[in-house]
This record gives C-alpha cells, sequence and structure tokens, in this order.
C-alpha cells in the first residue's frame, strides 16, 4: 500500500451505547479496516442534533433541487462526510425490528436528498449490519429497511450481516473481514476463489 491513498471508510451507527454487542461489532469492522490499512471515521447518530424530515412544501421539499432547508442541525456536516468516504458501513442495533430512530431520521434524509442529487452515494459500497440483542428478531426487516434506503440512494449493497447473541463470535469474523475486503479495494461482484 506504500504511496497509496488510504482508503477511507464511515461507519454510520445507530446505537446510543458506548458499550455493548453494536459496538463491539463496530470494534470488529475497525480492526477489519485497519489490517487493511484503511481509515475509519465513526459517526455516532444517537444524541445528535438532527432532526427528522420536516416534509417540506408540497412533500418533494427543497432538496429536491437545492439543499435541506434545514441542514444546519448538523445534517449538511455529516453528509458531506459521507460524501468524502470512499465506502460506507451502516450499523444499528433492532430496536423493534428496525434500525435505531436516529438513524432512520439521518437516512430518512440523506435519501431524499441523494436521490434526486446522486452525490453521496450512487455508486458507492456499503455494508450492512444489523444487531439484534434481545430475541434474536427483526433482523430481516431491519436489513430489508436500510436496503431499502440503499436502493434509493443508488448505493451499492456490498453484505448484509445480521449479529444476535448466540452468533456474534463468528459473525463479527465476518464483519471483519468484509471491513478488511472493502477496505482492500474488493469490488462488489468481484468473484473470490475457493
Ligand atoms: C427500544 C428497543 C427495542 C428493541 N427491539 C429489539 C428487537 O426487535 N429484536 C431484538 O432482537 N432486540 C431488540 N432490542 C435489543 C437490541 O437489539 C440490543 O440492545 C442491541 O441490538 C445490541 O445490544 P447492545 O445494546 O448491547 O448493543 C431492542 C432494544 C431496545 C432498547
Amino acid at each position: 500500500m506504500k504511496g497509496m491513498m488510504k482508503v477511507k471508510i464511515c461507519i454510520l451507527s445507530g446505537t446510543p451505547k458506548s458499550k455493548g454487542l453494536c459496538q463491539s461489532v463496530i470494534e470488529a469492522a475497525r480492526q477489519g479496516i485497519a489490517d487493511a490499512g484503511g481509515e475509519m471515521g465513526e459517526i455516532r447518530l444517537c444524541g445528535s442534533e438532527i432532526e427528522r424530515c420536516k416534509v417540506c412544501g408540497n412533500g418533494w421539499g427543497a432538496c429536491v433541487t437545492g439543499e435541506c432547508e434545514y441542514g444546519d442541525d448538523g445534517f449538511n456536516e455529516i453528509k458531506e462526510r459521507v460524501k468524502d468516504s470512499d465506502a460506507v458501513i451502516i450499523a444499528t442495533p433492532v430496536y423493534w425490528g428496525e434500525t435505531s430512530e436516529a438513524l432512520k431520521s439521518f437516512l430518512d434524509r440523506l435519501r431524499r436528498y441523494d436521490f434526486h442529487h446522486k452525490e453521496v452515494l450512487v455508486g458507492k459500497q456499503v455494508l450492512l449490519i444489523a444487531v439484534a440483542g434481545g430475541s434474536g428478531n427483526g433482523i430481516l426487516t431491519c436489513l430489508e429497511q436500510m436496503e431499502r434506503f440503499c436502493r434509493h440512494a443508488n448505493a451499492h449493497i456490498f453484505d448484509y450481516i445480521g449479529v444476535n447473541r448466540w452468533n456474534n463470535d463468528y459473525k463479527k469474523q465476518a464483519v471483519k473481514e468484509a471491513s478488511f475486503a472493502i477496505a482492500s479495494g474488493r469490488k462488489s461482484g468481484e468473484t473470490v476463489k475457493y
């Protein structure tokens, strides 16, 4: 990797906790990225000032053609950080079979903006991780919700990883290796020999 630019990966985190199962999965991703010589920036949406979409005007709002009218609440800043990254990991605890609300609020606004502007996530690899630490139910609906976001944002889904209390040993390994693969520059659709 000498002389090469480091691959920049941004993690959009939906966990409110600084320790716990979801954070330990994020640490596995961090390790994979570091092992590949990449750079990781973690963005925690819980506790941010970012508000839900106000659904301006007739429903499409100013962000159809311009900027979000409320972007100064931190939305624009995070949007630029995501735009500036080479790939993205979205990691969330499963709440009610969905992503955490704080992450969802951000993704809702980013989707509206990027669906039209096609400048933040278009063609970008995204790794989706849902961490269900309770019953283990809701991983599929949570991943499906994030998948829909990626489709609307024209992103390239690299993988879907569902983690629970009884599989997290080997799923953390999968998260680490998927993160390593992305940070090493593996392209979606590239065949891996077996
Ligand atoms: C409001 C709320 C809703 C939750 N809903 C689910 C759920 O639908 N399925 C599940 O397996 N766990 C559920 N959990 C447990 C979280 O998934 C769990 O806290 C998290 O995924 C991973 O653990 P961590 O909090 O230690 O990071 C819920 C937790 C909270 C606080």
